[in-house]
């Protein structure tokens, strides 16, 4: 076979402006959720397909249409992951949930599989940065989730963000609305595609996860899920709305919210972003307090949430890579080579945040510049946020003065000075 190998559809390669957007957003992760008690977990990237249709649940989009599912060589059939709430719940059941203090708090990020139309900002291989915090029943928990996830969307740039809040009905409640749904949906049955129609029968809520503009008109007079709630149940949504503008979380209420997952009780939220284009969510998340028990844990209230992380790195206009200060180091000629590397590698020990990288080209000073003053007047073509560029110029009369050459491409000024002066010479430029 010849020709050019393409990504396969859906996918997309992250070259390195991009990736240390991404680590910058992971780095902040880590700091936001670890000041809050958070460790990240990491679980497998396949799984057992049986966890997912027990979770997300059969009637869902996501399992009945979207998973990368396939029997390995044994004919055990396996699933590329595409959220990981299933995934953690499970690792937690096997290590023994019941044996670790509460509440637990969790985060993670990695990519997820689901296979679905790409468009802009819709992948078949997509990262999440997620939450998960398991035993905190009361709205304190829902609250110190998202007022963390405000937090951290905050840190990033993203001040104008707005959570959609809404609360699903649970046991005999949630039957009762389900049967409310149906008798509302029954009459205008006929007029519905196939799927409608068994997600009416089988999973009615699922109904409001459906794109057909008939369905969504049906559903547009439907019974709402709040006016279903027992008393404990409004009680805990009463005091989350009590709570959320003391945590920093603005929000409005949407009775059309249900989040096209099974596990949902109670709580349920989403947050979208005008960058995106309407009917992206830039995360979505709630309360799941039956899923442990449902896969074979003791009962553990939780509640979380998961972010796109390739939608919020395209919804973020500020740039959060750490600044950073590159140092060219240019040798003359092949003589000087070696004394370059040593030099390189004394600013690198002197300023470990800063970037060092030593000119291979052998082309001599005048042209080693060349490359470092385009980057001084356009430092965006470096995968790093640079923003000082200063060339290390080293010829034969550094080498045997055992001296050191600085010209500050941004300003223009250049200092000669003893190399054994280079520590208190740079001290200042860290970055
Ligand atoms: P989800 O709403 O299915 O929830 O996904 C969360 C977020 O992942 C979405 O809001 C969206 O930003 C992103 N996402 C989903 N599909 C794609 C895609 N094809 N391409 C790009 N981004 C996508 C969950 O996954 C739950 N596990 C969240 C959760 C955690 N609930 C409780 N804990």
């Amino acid at each position: 076979m010849t020709g050019r190998l393409k990504a396969p559809k859906g996918t997309h390669d992250l070259f390195p402006s991009d990736s240390e957007k991404f680590a910058a957003v992971e780095a902040t992760a880590r700091r936001v959720f670890g000041a809050h008690g958070y460790g990240e977990i990491r679980t497998p990237t396949f799984e057992a397909t049986e966890l997912f249709a027990r979770s997300v649940g059969e009637t869902t989009d996501i399992v009945h249409k979207e998973m990368y599912t396939f029997p390995d060589r044994k004919g055990r059939s396996l699933t590329l992951r595409p959220e990981n709430t299933a995934g953690v719940v499970r690792a937690l059941v096997e290590k023994g949930i019941q044996e670790i203090p509460k509440p637990i708090r969790l985060w993670y990020t990695g990519p997820q599989f689901r296979y679905e139309q790409p468009q802009a900002g819709r992948y078949r291989e997509f990262r999440q940065i997620g939450v998960e915090l398991l035993g905190a029943p009361s709205a304190a928990g829902d609250a110190e989730v998202l007022g963390m996830l405000f937090e951290f969307l905050r840190a990033l740039g993203l001040s104008d963000a707005v959570a959609t809040i809404n609360c699903i009905p649970k046991g005999d409640a949630r039957a009762a609305f389900s049967r409310a749904l149906q008798e509302h949906v029954r009459p205008h049955a006929g007029a519905l595609g196939a799927d409608d129609r068994k997600r009416l029968e089988e999973n009615p809520l699922r109904l409001f996860d459906s794109k057909d503009p008939e369905a969504r008109r049906v559903l547009a007079g439907a019974p709402a899920t709040l006016d279903f709630l027992d008393a404990a149940s409004r009680a805990h949504h009463e005091e989350l709305k009590r709570l959320l503008p003391l945590v920093g979380v603005r929000f409005s209420e949407s009775a059309g919210i249900v989040r096209g997952i099974d596990y949902y009780t109670l709580t349920v939220f989403e947050v979208t972003s005008e960058r995106l284009g309407a009917q992206n969510a830039l995360l979505g998340g709630g309360r799941y307090d039956d899923l442990v028990g449902e896969l074979g844990g003791p009962p553990t209230s939780a509640v979380g949430f998961a972010i796109g992380e390739d939608r919020l790195v395209e919804a973020m206009t500020a740039d959060v890579r750490p600044p950073k200060t590159l140092f060219a180091v240019i040798p003359d000629g092949p003589d000087e080579f070696v004394y370059a590397l040593g030099v390189a590698g004394q600013i690198r020990g002197l300023l470990p945040e800063a970037v060092v990288e030593s000119d291979l080209s052998g082309r001599g000073i005048v042209k080693g510049l060349g490359r470092a003053g385009q980057l001084a007047k356009d430092p965006s073509k470096h995968a790093f946020r640079i923003e000082r560029v200063q060339a290390v110029l080293l010829g034969s009369q550094e080498r045997e003065g055992d001296t050191v050459t600085i010209k500050d491409l941004t300003t223009g000024t250049q200092q000669s000075f003893p190399r054994r002066q280079l520590a208190e010479r740079l001290a200042g430029r860290e970055r």
